[in-house]
């Protein structure tokens, strides 16, 4: 299997590798200027399959900020996916003509299964509800400039905790780093998916569940925010039970920490009362700004070349079939069944559920 310097899951890489990636968004944010033509020559496909305000344009204007150029879509009505072809076809071509894909797309491992055939490196932007690595690599920078440590934290998750890939990716990696305390708000109906929860029992860290933000924000030094994730529900009927069920606002706010800090990956829609936005411990448009700062620093990283990872870590079993209905392998039909795991019990390669073995 070839090594390229695909970021699918931040996990796959060491976290000193993080940090190295955390020093240069340092750099960059206190002197963009000296990068101004790090990437001159250089061109970045961005395929976006779903909606994006801030990912989107973060990653093209950081490519642009480092004197590369881009190429792409961002509605997949207007290329050739509106007649039919596969993430496979049109990764293989985008990345003959780029040297550095960036892809979001509504199905979990779809961005996994471009990689796999791509020529140059891809990135993840989100892959449906399963992971979100570079809305993480901004939320790292935000805690390590805004709170001067990754370790040590109590950090409230609050919202759809079941469908948010931000909240998947950001407790994965805050999960490596020692004496971090996670407090997961949420109804039963939108909890973390076991998947993630066996990451934090491994991790052997202390977290607990409540379905109160009004009793837990006292703990918190950061509270992590989401938007209950729409498009992700099978039915109107389920998203309206949920819809509002948690309201960050200014009452709330009184009852936390002097230093907390408030984050969110944005867009909100109702879950944080405008005039929170006032409030010296909101952080969320000040999180928006350092997404394209480290969106800076990763693009710099692939494009040098260094960091290269193994794609597949398991082995194809050819007549298991993943369990998730919303896994990249049931829409896409020649991909390889991928799984990690010799016994009765393995995981995917593409959306990390657990599958018995056929
Ligand atoms: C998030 C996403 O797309 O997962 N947005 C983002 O990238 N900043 C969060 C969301 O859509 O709620």
């Amino acid at each position: 299997m070839r090594m390229k310097a695909d970021l699918i899951d931040l996990n796959d890489y060491p976290v000193e590798w993080w940090e190295k990636l955390l020093e240069l968004g340092h750099k960059i944010v206190s002197d963009p200027k000296a990068y101004a033509h790090a990437c001159d020559g250089k061109i970045m496909g961005t395929l976006f399959y779903e909606p994006s305000t801030r990912t989107q344009m973060s990653f093209q204007t950081a490519m642009l900020r480092l004197g590369g150029s881009l190429i792409g879509f961002d509605n997949p009505a207007t290329s050739s996916v509106a007649k039919g072809e596969n993430i496979k076809d049109t990764t293989k071509i985008v990345s003959g003509y780029a040297d550095i894909l960036v892809m979001r797309h509504p199905t979990a491992g779809s961005v996994k299964a471009a990689a796999l055939t791509a020529e140059c490196p891809v990135i993840n932007a989100g892959d449906g509800g399963h992971l979100h690595p570079t809305q993480t690599l901004t939320d790292l920078l935000t805690l390590k400039e805004e709170k001067g440590k990754l370790s040590g934290l109590t950090i409230g998750f609050c919202g759809d905790l079941k469908n948010g890939r931000t909240v998947h990716s950001l407790i994965k990696a805050m999960s490596c780093f020692k004496g971090n305390r996670f407090v997961l708000i949420s109804t039963k109906e939108l909890a973390l998916p076991v998947y993630i929860k066996d990451v934090l029992s491994a991790s052997g860290l202390e977290y607990k569940e409540c379905s109160d933000l009004e009793k837990a924000i006292g703990e918190l030094d950061v509270l992590y925010m989401t938007r209950i994730q729409q498009e992700r529900f099978a039915s109107k009927e389920e998203y309206e039970a949920q819809k509002g069920c948690y309201v960050l606002d200014r009452k709330k706010m009184v009852l936390a920490k002097a230093d907390l800090i408030v984050l969110h990956p944005l867009p909100r829609v109702d879950e944080i009362e405008i005039a929170v936005d006032d409030d010296s411990r909101a952080m969320y448009f000040k999180q928006a700004e350092y997404g394209m700062y480290i969106r800076m620093a990763l693009i710099l990283t692939v494009l040098e070349g260094e960091a290269h990872i193994p794609l597949v870590k398991g082995k194809e079993h050819r007549h298991t079939l993943c369990s998730n209905p919303n896994c990249i392998t049931h829409k896409e039909h020649y991909l390889p069944h991928y799984f990690i795991g010799d016994g009765t019990t393995l995981i995917c390669e593409y959306c990390d559920e657990r599958t018995l073995a056929e």
